[in-house]
């Protein structure tokens, strides 16, 4: 074509990237890749070994070994020996390795872009410019972080060998997300990456050999589902971090219950992109362009839903149609395409079958004139409109190149449609009035809310989700969290520790105090005492089977009412934190009126010596000032990410929280897990101590008088296993905390897989309520609260 003819038609010709360096780095391993254990490149003992295909010209790029449950052994067994000493080098020795990690990916950056766009499929613009650039980025912030250990997290430690599992969609950057942070805090990890995109890790794995890294810190384990389970199931691993669909993200919850194990889980997505009509529309369009038709759509936190304000629905539709049009689909080396190739052909097949099903149920659909290469696994961007919000395509994630459309009236519908979705992973909010979008941020129920932005990611950002998009955080000082655990935990012992018993003729019970017997305990549910369901009690002995007083047996529908009643109850999360201090600081006041009564109380249920029951009551006491304290103080961060943007980190709520008490301690274990989980905003259906349940229902007359909210502080008596059960199945409960018996703790994380609750669990072990370092503060705070990170332009 002559110059002249090109300035006539305006033509785009290819520019395609060089691949030579990665072609070299391919064959240097012979095109055929072993697996990286103990710092060396292994044989599997499999045998076995599959293909890496470049998803754009369907070309075999090489062969990778497959992994079995010896090898995986052998990699957990190296990954263990070499733990030791990753952890005395101390934290700055560790930054030295992760630093000359960072420098070595920027040095080798185009051989990484090139490679990780030919296995993957995604535009080398892409990889070249974000991809890459944000991995190195992740390695510098984590040498930091690493550095700063000491000082910075010293209440925390390693956790141990770290089992890392990650997506294909973008290989090098998960690998980075969970190696940085992992390494920085001490930990040695075995790291399995996608089947279909092994090369980058592989090139990794290279990299940690020229830096010297010490063998067995990091291993390289390749191959497919099975290999990852034979991780997870490992009983040397520690940990399991994961990225990936929502269905093996629950086949991780339920593999690793009860066995001590943590898992931090970042799952599917259908994040809502809300555009109110004040928006600068031609900056949604582009905005629009990078939240589903980067990297093909196939994005965790996609904005592949697009929520409209009416009255501007139609005009914008025009403009995506117009820029669609413009889009080009092509080979991902060439440099002047915006949409790459799918995966592979399964993920094709996924994502044509649901484009037909949005068709078949009767929604418009849009695709531009052009048709896509046909040599190579392509999709052409695809436009929903006048999508009913019931239907597949707008609850499903399609993974892949297509807008479903809708449109909304008020702003509280579209709140109502953002959140209607089980996922809660990402929004983003348009528009040009600042009031509008930070009004509107704090109600989406997701992690990441981007505003007038869209898919930037930092590694001083922490990122993840609420309900079935997982939990756990990655990146920022939030993601830290997820690689370490609380010093206290070693002190935590098998049986409770052995406190003063009452002798019947030392101190006399004052019975005057006592309330009487005929003052029937109930539940106590949305503010009111309530009578169970099921109509039968439970007798409450003392510990020399005197009959004390009975409380009622709650059962399922007890459960179900409270949590009603917990999430009608909206009131106390809309209050500040000096409003909750003050109610905090009011039940304390009168729990200390009624010192005398809860003390003798506890001496009466469990049998304490009269002075160990007062020391109980005190703690109880001085535990409600503390959380009063921390209220209004309690605060995020604001993250100074590299985008020009102000990063908001606002500790949030949980939402309607179960909170199952320690069976010793009846005050103290109550005010010890209840008043942490309502200081930050969540109600509560709490399920006390199951034989001494009275200093609980002796409780609700202080809430009573102390301004609590209806619905804050719910409590059901009963059996504690069935209720915790009960509450671990149910659905509209967002968390649960359980201080019990290892195999109830187990049973809590089996049952809360379905809607993939926080858990927080004791495993059977016993704290020392009375110890402050064990039993009070941030630790407990944090598992009260999840960060959202809302991203505001500052300075642009
Ligand atoms: P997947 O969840 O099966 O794969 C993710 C990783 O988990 C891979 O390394 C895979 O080998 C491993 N894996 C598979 N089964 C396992 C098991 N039982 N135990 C341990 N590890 C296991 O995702 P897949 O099949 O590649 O994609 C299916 C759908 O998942 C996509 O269409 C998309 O909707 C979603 N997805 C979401 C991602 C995200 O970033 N949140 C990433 C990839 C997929
Ligand atoms: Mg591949």
């Amino acid at each position: 074509m002559s110059i002249k003819e090109i300035y006539q038609t305006m033509e785009y010709g290819p520019a395609p990237e060089s691949n030579k360096e990665s072609t070299a780095f391919l064959d240097s391993h012979k095109r055929k890749f072993q697996l990286f254990i103990n710092g060396k490149w292994t044989k599997s003992s499999s045998g076995e070994y599959f293909d890496s295909i470049s998803p754009a010209t369907t070309e075999k790029l090489a062969q990778v070994a497959e992994a079995n449950e010896k090898d995986v052994d052998d990699a957990v067994k190296a990954a263990k020996k070499a733990l030791k000493s990753w952890v005395e080098l101390g934290g700055h020795g560790r930054a030295r390795y992760l630093y000359a990690i960072a420098r070595q990916i920027q040095k080798n950056s185009r051989n990484f872009a090139v490679l990780e766009s030919m296995d993957n499929g995604k535009p080398i613009r892409e990889t070249r410019d974000i991809d890459i650039p944000l991995v190195a980025r992740h390695f510098y912030h984590h040498a930091g972080w690493a550095q700063l250990m000491d000082s910075e997290m010293k209440e925390y430690k390693e956790i141990g060998v770290i089992g890392q599992i990650i997506p294909w969609n973008f290989p090098m950057l998960m690998l980075s997300w969970k190696i940085a942070p992992a390494l920085a805090m001490g930990n040695t990890v075995v790291l399995k990456p996608a089947e279909f995109t092994s090369l980058t890790a592989l090139l990794f794995a290279d990299i940690c050999k020229q830096v010297g890294l010490p063998d067995g810190v990091v291993n390289i384990i390749t191959g497919h589902g099975a290999t990852g389970a034979a991780l997870v199931n490992h009983p040397d691993v520690s940990k399991i971090a994961f990225t990936g669909s929502t269905e093996v993200g629950k086949i991780i919850r339920r593999a690793t219950a009860g066995t001590g194990k943590k898992i931090s889980l970042e799952l599917g997505g259908k994040s809502p992109f809300i555009v109110f009509e004040d928006a600068d529309l031609d900056s949604v369009v582009e905005g629009v362009v990078d939240a589903i038709w980067f990297n093909q759509g196939q994005v965790c936190c996609a904005g592949s839903r697009l929520l409209v304000q009416e009255s501007v629905a139609e005009k914008l539709y025009k403009k995506i149609r117009a820029r669609m049009e413009t889009l080009r689909v092509g080979n991902s080396l060439d440099k002047s395409i915006d949409i790459g190739a799918i995966v592979a052909p399964v993920q094709l097949k996924t994502i044509e079958d649901l484009v037909q099903q949005g068709k078949d149920e009767g929604n418009i659909c849009w695709q531009p004139s052009w048709a896509c290469p046909t040599e190579g696994y392509f999709y052409p961007p695809t436009l929903f409109t006048n999508v009913s919000p019931s239907s597949t395509i707008a609850q499903e994630e399609i993974f892949g190149p297509v807008l479903v459309a809708m449109s909304f009236r008020s702003h509280s519908e579209a709140v109502k449609l953002a959140n209607n979705t089980r996922y809660g992973l990402a929004s983003s909010i348009w528009t040009e009035n600042i009031n509008l979008a930070l009004d509107i941020a704090p109600q989406i129920k997701a992690g990441t809310v981007w505003i007038n932005c869209t898919n930037v990611f930092d590694a001083a950002a922490g990122f993840g989700g609420y309900r079935e998009s997982g939990f756990g955080r990655e990146g920022g000082k939030e993601g830290l969290y997820e690689y370490v655990k609380h010093k206290a935990e070693s002190e935590f012992t098998d049986t409770p520790a052995k406190i003063k018993s009452h002798d019947p003729g030392e101190n006399k019970i004052d019975k005057k105090s006592l309330p009487a017997i005929d003052r029937t305990p109930k539940l106590f549910i949305g503010g009111k005492q309530a009578r169970p369901d099921g109509g039968n009690s439970i007798i409450i002995k003392d510990a020399f089977n005197n009959h004390i007083s009975e409380v009622p047996k709650g059962n399922r529908k007890d459960i179900r009412n409270a949590v009603e009643a917990a999430h009608a109850g909206m009131s106390w999360s809309g209050m500040t934190g000096h409003a909750r201090a003050q109610v905090l600081y009011y039940i304390a006041e009168n729990l200390a009126v009624r010192a005398k009564e809860f003390t003798d109380r506890i001496v009466q249920m469990t049998n304490v010596s009269k002075a160990e029951a007062e020391k109980e009551v005190n703690a109880s006491i001085e535990r409600m000032y503390t959380y009063a304290a921390w209220a209004d103080k309690y605060d995020g961060h604001v993250h100074h990410t590299t985008q020009r943007n102000v990063t908001l980190a606002m500790p949030e709520r949980i939402g309607v929280m179960g909170i199952i008490c320690p069976e010793e301690h009846p005050l103290l274990g109550f005010i010890s897990t209840v008043i942490p989980a309502i200081t930050t905003g969540n109600n509560v259906v709490v399920i006390p101590s199951e034989a001494a349940p009275l200093s609980a229902t002796d409780f609700y007359q202080i809430l009573e008088t102390s301004d609590v909210p209806a619905g804050t502080i719910n409590i059901v008596t009963g059996v504690k296993d069935e209720l915790t059960n009960e509450m671990a199945k149910h659905d509209d409960i967002d968390g649960i905390w359980y201080f019990g018996t290892a195999e109830g703790s187990k049973n809590v994380e089996l049952l809360s897989t379905e809607n993939l609750k926080r858990t927080w669990v004791n495993y059977g072990k016993y704290r020392n309520w009375y110890d402050k370092t064990q039993a009070e503060g941030q630790e407990f705070l944090r598992h009260a609260t999840e960060i959202k990170n809302i991203w505001v332009p500052y300075g642009a």
